[in-house]
């Protein structure tokens, strides 16, 4: 198995990035922020938990969403390699994320960080949230608490990789494109180590 995860803020273009890298690279995509919105549109009883904590811009419990991914894997267990979106963000998480690799006899291959400014994060989720109908871009109140709680609990994810070595940080800023661009060269680097 190949498999990445797509790291970065609320708003850093993860959910764009990974569509278009799933498809060229062929990975099952999984985002636990689609995962979730399904679940509460659904009306499940682990969507009516977690739309409580997603509405205030908070993370939703590390169990509940552990389960989730937990069963996405197992039921996708023979992909070339998974695209985590959203997924870890916390360390507990990156730890049974782990564990549950480990079953594969897989691992992390490589951790792609999309860095973007405070400023252009408010600014696209602003703009996307008079469209989108998403409940946690409703107003700057929430995207600037989402944007706390990954500097509190998420942006530590990264230094977890590092000590494995294999985090590469990539400029999130211009078009979609030439960010896809960099990313595809990551990847087809990481690629070639691997081969
Ligand atoms: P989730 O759905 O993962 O949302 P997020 O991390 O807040 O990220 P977004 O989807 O808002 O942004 P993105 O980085 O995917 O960027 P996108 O491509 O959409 O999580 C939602 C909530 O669920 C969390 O707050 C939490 O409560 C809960 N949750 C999820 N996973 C969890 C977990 N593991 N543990 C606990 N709780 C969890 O782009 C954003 C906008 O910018 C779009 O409008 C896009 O068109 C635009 N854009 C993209 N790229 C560019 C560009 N290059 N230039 C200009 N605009 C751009």
């Amino acid at each position: 198995m190949f498999n990445l995860i797509l790291f970065g803020a609320p708003g850093s273009g993860k959910g764009t990035q990974s569509l278009k890298i799933a498809e060229k690279f062929n990975l099952k995509h999984l985002s636990t922020g689609d995962l979730l919105r399904h679940e509460i549109s659904s009306e499940t009883a682990l969507g009516k938990e977690a739309k409580e904590f997603i509405d205030k811009g908070l993370l939703v419990p590390d169990a509940v969403v552990i389960g989730m991914i937990s069963k996405a894997i197992e039921s996708n267990k023979t992909v070339r390699g998974f695209l985590f979106d959203g997924f870890p963000r916390t360390e507990a998480q990156a730890e049974a994320l782990d564990k549950l690799l480990k079953l594969y006899e897989s691992s992390i291959n490589l951790v792609l960080a999309l860095e973007v400014s405070e400023d252009e994060l408010v600014e696209r989720l602003l703009l996307r949230g008079k469209t989108s109908g998403r409940s946690d871009d409703a107003n700057e109140e929430i995207i600037r608490e989402r944007i706390k709680e990954y500097r509190k609990k998420t942006a530590i994810v990264a230094d977890y990789y590092e000590n494995n070595g294999v985090v590469r940080n990539i400029a999130g800023e211009g078009t979609v494109d030439n960010i896809f661009e960099h990313i595809s060269q990551a990847i087809n680097e990481e690629l070639e180590v691997a081969s």
